[in-house]
């Protein structure tokens, strides 16, 4: 009961229909696999807009060659049948483009390949999922700005899940003077705490239960900021401790990638022994791999935001 357009020319002509009935655009950019998460942010911008524009595309250019492009879930059917079940549906429109004409030069793989044009967002890349994929940011900023210059969205809606990519997104809004209003929600859990991903069904449903422990440790983690003054260390051996069992140890299965204490403005990594400072927000966040059911890992990610915020 909603259109799905293939073609950027098709969105476009679209668009400018919108603009002549004075319809408000608001824009939802994903990359398929939809689950609740997902939903939260398209409830939002129906809402708040007359129509909604929610794209599905696996960017190739936000995966470095190591990481799952190939596996990374393709569920278009069962995407569209989610979107179709919502409230207000027929206000949705669906953009599923191809690789050819969002990169119609080609995107290699090798980074030392790639030429052309490219967004990069300096100053909060580099930290935290920077410095772990450090093509990411570029990969996601670059199609950001290629779909809002396809959509010409009023609202766009992002979760807080990726917070950094929140960040960054705003920034290249500012900066590029885009005339779209970032929107930020709330991150999605499961009843267990575990925030939802498209990667979780990765999981087997074990370790998908034991994956709650990585919200409990940054509620542990939360803890220790409501009753203390502390300092960037205290948090973290809150969250290490949380997670001892899984990660420390002969019988550990998971390989923690990095747990961090970051201002929420500037994204400045605060040091072990710096003291929190709880005037501003700050963030705790981390990224961990577990074993996937069948073979290799998952990655995983989740935050919360302490103070202000
Ligand atoms: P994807 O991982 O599909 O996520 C699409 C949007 O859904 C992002 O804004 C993400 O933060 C949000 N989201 C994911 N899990 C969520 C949860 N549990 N609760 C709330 N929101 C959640 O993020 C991307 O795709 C890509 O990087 C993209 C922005 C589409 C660019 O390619």
């Amino acid at each position: 009961n909603f259109q799905l357009f293939r073609t950027i020319q098709e969105v476009r002509d679209w668009r400018l229909n919108q603009i002549i009935n004075g319809h408000s655009v608001g824009f939802v950019p994903t990359m398929g696999a939809l689950h609740e998460g997902h939903l939260t942010l398209v409830r939002e911008s129906l809402n708040e807009n007359d129509k909604t524009v929610v794209s599905i595309f696996v960017n190739p250019s936000q995966f470095a060659p190591t990481e799952d492009l190939e596996s990374y879930p393709r569920t278009l059917e069962a995407d569209l049948e989610q979107l179709a079940g919502l409230d207000g549906s027929e206000s949705i429109v669906v953009f599923v483009p191809t690789v050819r004409e969002m990169y119609p030069s080609g995107i290699p793989l090798d980074v030392s390949l790639q030429k052309g044009a490219f967004v990069t967002v300096l100053g909060v890349s580099e930290q935290l999922e920077g410095k772990f994929r450090p093509q990411f940011f570029r990969g996601v900023a670059t199609v950001v700005c290629k779909l809002f210059n396809i959509v010409y969205p009023n609202n766009a809606y992002f979760g807080s899940k990726d917070i950094q990519q929140t960040i960054v997104v705003r920034r290249m809004v500012k900066d590029l003077l885009i005339p779209t209003n970032i929107r930020v929600i709330l991150t999605c859990r499961e009843k267990s705490g575990l925030a939802m991903s498209s990667r979780n069904q990765y999981l087997s449903s074990e370790t998908k239960m034991k994956a709650s422990e990585i919200y409990r440790s940054l509620l542990a983690a939360k803890e220790v900021y409501d009753t203390e003054d502390c300092t960037a260390e205290d948090l973290e051996s809150a969250v290490l401790e949380t997670l001892k069992e899984y990660t420390n140890g002969v019988k550990a299965s998971w390989n923690l990638e990095y747990v961090s204490v970051n201002e929420y403005e500037t994204l400045d990594e605060l040091k072990s022994s710096e003291k929190v400072d709880k005037t501003k927000p700050t963030i705790i966040s981390l990224a961990v791999h577990v074993p996937r059911a069948t073979t290799g890992t998952a990655r995983l990610i989740d935050n919360i935001v302490l103070g202000a915020k």
